[in-house]
Formats: structure tokens, sequence, C-alpha cells
């Protein structure tokens, strides 16, 4: 399937074939790939929370207002982002590491690090969020997209309450709950969805 077949193809599906398994690595296999997104830096603060015990789902379903996809799709998937991505220590690393893989030379690692060290040093705290936000949201649509390619069906979702999951989940202040994917086999179609014509959403060069 091409990207644009993916695109005109997939929905938001709400109804899962609870008896259908996906196996660790396929699962892992398309996380992998999904890393590969664009973010900010490359800090790499996606992390991708996969809520499989049945119990863990059951007490999530109230928090996410009862819709059925939290325990019937075959995981449910908490995308986080991290925090700590933005700490000295991880952006070096990353920047050595692509020193090791030979991607720039030696006199460049020190000056990048320190450029993206200083970025997000400057920055407020809604701020950090709004970088978290953009990091996971475009891992997640890469996930939903190569969920797709591989027959699977996904859905994205805000509608739970956040302050619980994280009760719940025993998740701490360092990370940023985005969203919520639910993947499986989907049983029932997603329902057609319209979109404005391109005209309304495209402007150029000026926005009243
Ligand atoms: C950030 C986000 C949150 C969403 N939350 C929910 C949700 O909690 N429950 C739900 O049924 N659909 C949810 N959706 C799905 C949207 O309703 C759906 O994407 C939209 O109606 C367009 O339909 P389509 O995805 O089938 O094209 C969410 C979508 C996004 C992008």
């Amino acid at each position: 399937m091409s990207v644009q077949q993916i695109m005109n193809s997939r929905r938001s599906v709400r109804h899962y074939d609870p008896d259908y398994k996906i196996s660790a690595d396929k699962l892992a296999a398309i996380i992998e790939t999904a890393s590969k997104s664009p973010n900010g830096n490359n800090v790499q603060a996606t992390r991708y929370l996969i809520i499989d015990d049945p119990e863990l789902r059951a007490a999530l379903l109230p928090v996410a207002y009862h819709q059925q996809q939290v325990v019937e799709a075959s995981a449910l998937i908490v995308m986080l982002g991290d925090y700590r991505a933005f700490e000295e220590d991880n952006i070096k690393h990353i920047h050595e590491q692509g020193y090791q893989a030979g991607y720039y030379d030696e006199t460049l690692i020190d000056v990048l690090a320190h450029a993206a060290i200083q970025y997000y040093a400057n920055k407020s705290a809604e701020e950090l969020k709004l970088e978290l936000t953009r990091d996971v949201s475009l891992a997640s649509m890469s996930l939903v997209m190569l969920a797709k390619e591989a027959g699977l069906d996904t859905i994205t979702m805000s509608g739970y309450d956040s302050g619980k999951l994280k009760e719940v989940l025993n998740i701490s202040d360092r990370y940023l709950d985005v969203m919520l994917i639910a993947i499986g086999k989907g049983i029932k179609d997603g329902h057609p969805t319209v979109r404005h014509p391109v005209e309304r959403i495209m402007h150029r060069n000026a926005i009243m």
C-alpha cells in the first residue's frame, strides 16, 4: 500500500476482535520504525507504554469513559513524552552516538550538543510541553500508518482522564501523556468521515 492508499483507507476503528493478539515482535517492529519519525533535536523523547495486562485494561475502562476499544483491542499504547530527554546527559549521549556512527565530525559534537541543550534550557514549562506534544504526535501518526500497512487497525484517543490514568498506571510527572492508541484487528469498519475541501484549509502567505 502506498502512503496515499493508507491515508485514504484508514479509519478510526472502535470495535475490535478481543481474541486477536498482536505478537510482541510485530509491535516492536512497528514501534522501531515509528521511532524514525522526525523529532526536535533528535532527543528521542517519545515513549510507548504498552498495556496488555487485562486487569490494568479493565481498570482503565472507566478512566477512558467506558470506550470499549480500551479492553477489546489487542493492545493499548499510552503515548508518552519523557521530560528527561531534554537533559544534558541524554543530549550529549545522542550526539556522541551520532559521532561514533560517523554522521558528523568531532568538531561538531560539542557545538551541536551545546545548541540543543541551550534550546531546551531557555524554555518555559508550557513550551517544553508543546515540544513533547509535537514529537509524540508525529510518532503517533507514524505508528497509526505503520499499523495500517501491517494489516492492523487503530484509534487515537484523548477521551480519558489524564490524572486518573497516571494514577492507575503509576506514571510519574517525568512523563507527559499525549494520547492513547488502541491497536488490533477491527471487526467493524470505522465510519466514514468528511473533510473540509482543500481550498478551505490551504492558505498562502496570510490567514484571517
Ligand atoms: C487526538 C485525538 C483524540 C481522539 N480521541 C478519540 C476518543 O477518545 N474517542 C474516539 O472515539 N475517537 C477519538 N478520536 C478519533 C477522531 O474522532 C477521528 O480521528 C475523527 O473523527 C476522524 O475520523 P477518522 O479517524 O476515521 O478519519 C481522536 C482523534 C485524535 C486525533
